[in-house]
Order: structure tokens, then sequence, then C-alpha cells
């Protein structure tokens, strides 16, 4: 398959994986939550809670209840029903009130314009396999930031190079498999391959710029939930 032909319902395999996993028992991106970046971008972004969010790919909410739990007003969004089941459940479980809304990413159909003073998008922009579809995510947090927001993106790899993904035979299963902290392998199943594209720093920079961004801060981490990855402080440019 060649890099333009995803089809248009590729992303909504997400909803086929979480079913799979939890139907088996499994967990699916764990509970981990990126605290430390997260931390970083409130303390140098100045998020306080006048402002209010968006956790788009927010998948299980981790993220977006770690920062619903500072007193943030935050809205989760991901294409996933039965991701954002869980998400409600664990928002319940921790006492915090948040909106989790069902919406495509590239689209962000439920949203106005201007609506959000800040946003985070943790671990959903790699997963996008064409620089089309990444182009239009960068296009809707733009659209539904306000001229003054200012948002954080994570993404997985260390931005030493650019490894597109295989996405041939993109509908073929792979096996997942599940390992306890001393790497001895609990559970494996099949599941959608879904890869994900981490990008050098140089091209992800380029892909920021274009969408309309400017970098206000970067960073590297390294992380339970992605390993690797790569930080992003952006504001819209003027
Ligand atoms: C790797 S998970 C990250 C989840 C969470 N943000 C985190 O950091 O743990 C990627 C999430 O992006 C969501 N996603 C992928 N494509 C999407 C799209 N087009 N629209 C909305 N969500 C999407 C998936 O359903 C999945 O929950």
């Amino acid at each position: 398959m060649d890099k333009k032909d995803i089809p248009n319902d590729y992303y909504k395999m997400y909803e086929d994986r979480y079913q799979r996993v939890y139907d088996h028992g499994l967990e699916v991106w764990g509970k981990n939550v990126i605290s430390s970046e997260l931390d970083i971008f409130v303390e140098k972004a100045n998020i306080n809670k006048n402002m209010s969010g968006i956790d788009i790919g927010c998948g299980e909410g981790v993220n977006t209840i770690y920062l619903a739990k500072k007193g943030l007003k935050i809205t989760g969004v991901d294409f996933s029903k039965t991701g954002l089941d869980t998400a409600r459940k664990l928002a319940k479980k921790e006492n915090v009130e948040i909106d989790f809304i069902q919406d495509d990413a590239l689209v962000l159909s439920n949203f106005k314009d201007d609506s959000f003073d800040f946003g985070i998008c943790s671990g959903c922009l790699h997963m996008l396999v064409t620089q089309s579809d990444r182009n239009k995510l960068l296009k809707q947090i733009k659209r539904v930031l306000k001229a003054d927001g200012i948002f954080f993106l994570l993404n997985r790899g260390d931005g030493a190079k650019d490894e597109y993904p295989d996405v041939e035979n993109i509908y073929e299963d792979r096996e997942w498999i599940w390992v306890d902290k001393d790497g001895k392998r609990l559970d494996a199943i099949k599941l959608p391959h879904l890869p994900s594209w981490p990008r050098s720093w140089e091209n992800h920079l380029k892909e920021i710029d274009h969408g309309g961004f400017e970098v206000v801060h970067k960073f590297n981490s390294i992380n339970k939930s992605f390993s690797d990855s790569m930080c992003v402080i952006l504001k819209p440019k003027i």
C-alpha cells in the first residue's frame, strides 16, 4: 500500500483494538501518565484554573485526569468509544468532572473555532501515517485553539531519524505481547497493526511550522508510555 492510500476509516481500527484487549481482560495503554512532561508544560505555559483545555486523542484519559486533578478544566476527545468509556470510569473513580467526547481528531466536528486556551495531544499525532493526515490534525489544533492559546505535543521517538512506518498490509493483525516488570511474558493477542510514525526533529519541526505554529520550548524525554519521546510547546503564529 502506498503512503497516500490510507483509507478514511483506518483510524477506526483503534476501537477494535480497545475492544479486543478489554475482551481479553487486559489493559491497552496501561495507566501511565506523562506527568513530568505535563508538569513542565503547565509551569512553562503558565496554565491556570481560569483556562479551559482539550486533550486530543486522550484514549483512556489518564493525562486528562491528571490535569483535571490539578483543578484544570479539560475536555477529552478520542475516536474510540470503548477507550472513552474507560476514561469516564477512571474519572469517576478519581472524582473529577471531565467531558469525554467521541470525535475524529482530523475533523473535531464537535468543536467551534477558538474554543480552548490550552491543549495537549499525547501519542496521537505519531499514530497518523500520512503527512496529509498529520497536517489535518495540526490544522484542527490551530482551529480550536484561541489565537493566544498554547499547546503541548508529545510524540514517540528521539528525533534522530524519520522512521516511516510499515503501512504494507495495514489490515493484517500483529501479535501484541504483555510482559511483567522483569520482562516475563504474561500474555499475547493478535491486534490491528496500527503502526506509529516517529519523525526526525527536522521533519517534525517542519510540519509544526507548516501547521502555523511557532515553538515556545522543545525537549526530549523518556517515559513509561512511549519510551523516547519528543515534546513541543507550541503557540499559533500571528
Ligand atoms: C497511543 S494512544 C495515546 C492515548 C493517550 N493520549 C496517552 O497518552 O496515553 C493514541 C490514541 O489516539 C487515538 N486516535 C488515533 N487516531 C485518532 C483520530 N483520528 N481521532 C481521534 N483519536 C484518534 C486512539 O484511539 C488512541 O486512543
